[in-house]
């Protein structure tokens, strides 16, 4: 297979290094950090050594800055930071008034935190199927969970924004309204990401539910140099809540009105962010790019169903990869590009022969989980999750994969199919 490309044009920003020219080498990563650290190392270094000439290291103008920077991103009044996406999430679930009791429903397919934060707030998770076309809570699976019993302790709905694609917040936000549920986005993943089918109005991740946790794991497409997260708020009043629960509960010093727990925020991690933050857009745009250019690459290579391909015609022979859907909504911003493929575990074993690095996001589906056996669910219970976990591949994904890079991943999966 010879597949075309052109070169792609990129201009960096003012303070910004140009891009390394990657080697022809044959080994591609999952994620390189190093050629994005190399285009920012001098602004990262000088804001890191602000910090250490400041001397003052948890919380403070930095993240104070941060999170004046990222409310405004995200269109939300507030945001407040703290030590983790998983304590995000925990912060997002108090603030809301989740009690030990309480339910909340979310997607059995994303990773561990969403689930395990319901359970340190206290509640106990429920799951609905996901929507194969998305990987996202499907609203359908969600009405039928809602309507098929009553569920006087469910308080809120917690959908995740999986792979940097927005669930649908239309209907989902609509059942919720009917249902008196607080929706709680877990955008983890999903910084920049939008929804809406008109451009202009879009609302963006973190600006939609009472309030959205974030991740700055150093994967993410916003990333720390260590555990960072933060949660967005349109209500002061539980943004107020947070800044107290991140700091034990504390009003004024020595003062507890309430237990909370330590997840401040460093504020090395914040300045480091900031730096960052310049870039997220442009970056989000060129993993769209890369995501259209393996689109591409696919096709061309006749390894995909084409629209007109029926589900009879859906053969290893015929299409043995199945491409990331996007919602017309969605203004995806591909944290992750995932695959769906036949025999999916041994082309994974066949291209780590070839030095290309896969990922599964995930393996398992959280209700198969061996810690949540006590919620009662079975195998079965959502297939749609279940075959996702069987099926789903991720592939190299990071702003500054070459053209060439991902030609040999699409060039390697044609071999294993060939
Ligand atoms: C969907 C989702 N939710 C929550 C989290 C938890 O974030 P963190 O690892 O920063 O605690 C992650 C991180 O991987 C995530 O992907």
């Amino acid at each position: 297979m010879t597949p075309s490309f052109t070169k792609r044009e990129s201009s960096p920003s003012p303070g910004r290094q140009p891009a390394p020219e990657a080697k022809l080498v044959d080994a591609v990563p999952l994620l390189d950090l190093h050629r994005q650290y190399l285009q920012i190392r001098s602004e990262v270094l000088a804001a890191i050594e602000s910090v250490c000439a400041s001397q003052h290291y948890i919380l403070g103008a930095e993240v104070e800055g941060l999170e004046r920077e990222l409310a405004e991103f995200c269109g939300a009044r507030d945001a407040v930071g703290c030590g983790s996406g998983t304590d995000a999430l925990w912060l997002a679930l108090a603030a809301a008034g989740v009690q030990p009791g309480d339910q909340v429903l979310t997607t059995p397919f994303s990773f561990f935190a969403s689930a395990s934060a319901i359970v340190r707030a206290g509640a106990r998770p429920m799951f609905a199927d996901i929507d194969p076309r998305t990987f996202n809570l499907d609203p359908t699976q969600v009405e039928c969970c809602l309507r098929r019993s009553p569920h006087d302790k469910l308080r809120v709905l917690l959908p995740v924004h999986l792979y940097g694609q927005c669930a649908d917040m239309d209907r989902l936000q609509h059942l919720a309204g009917e249902f008196h549920l607080s929706v709680i986005e877990d955008a983890a993943q999903a910084i920049g990401a939008r929804w809406g089918s008109e451009p202009d109005k879009a609302r963006s991740a973190g600006s939609m539910g009472i309030s959205a946790a974030f991740s700055f794991y150093p994967t993410k497409n916003l990333s720390a140099y260590g555990d960072a997260g933060l949660v967005t708020t349109n209500n002061a009043e539980m943004a107020a809540h947070m800044r107290r629960l991140r700091n034990h509960g504390s009003p004024r010093r020595y003062v507890h009105e309430e237990f909370g727990w330590n997840s401040r925020l460093d504020a090395i991690q914040a300045a480091i962010l900031r730096v960052k933050l310049k870039y997220v857009e442009e970056w989000n745009d060129a993993r769209r790019q890369r995501a259209a250019t393996y689109d591409q690459l696919f096709a061309g290579a006749g390894l995909t169903a084409t629209e007109k391909t029926t589900a009879a015609e859906r053969t290893e022979s015929a299409a043995p990869i199945q491409l990331p859907q996007t919602s017309a909504q969605a203004h995806h911003v591909f944290h992750q590009y995932i695959v769906r493929a036949y025999r999916r575990d041994e082309l994974r074993e066949f291209l780590t022969a070839r030095k290309i690095g896969t990922e599964i996001y995930y393996p398992i589906p959280l209700h198969l989980q061996p810690c949540f056996v006590y919620l009662g669910y079975l195998e079965g219970d959502f297939p749609e999750a279940e075959r996702a976990a069987k099926e789903v591949l991720a592939l190299p994904m990071f702003p500054e994969l070459t053209e060439e890079e991902q030609c040999r991943v699409v060039e390697s999966i044609a071999d294993f199919y060939c």
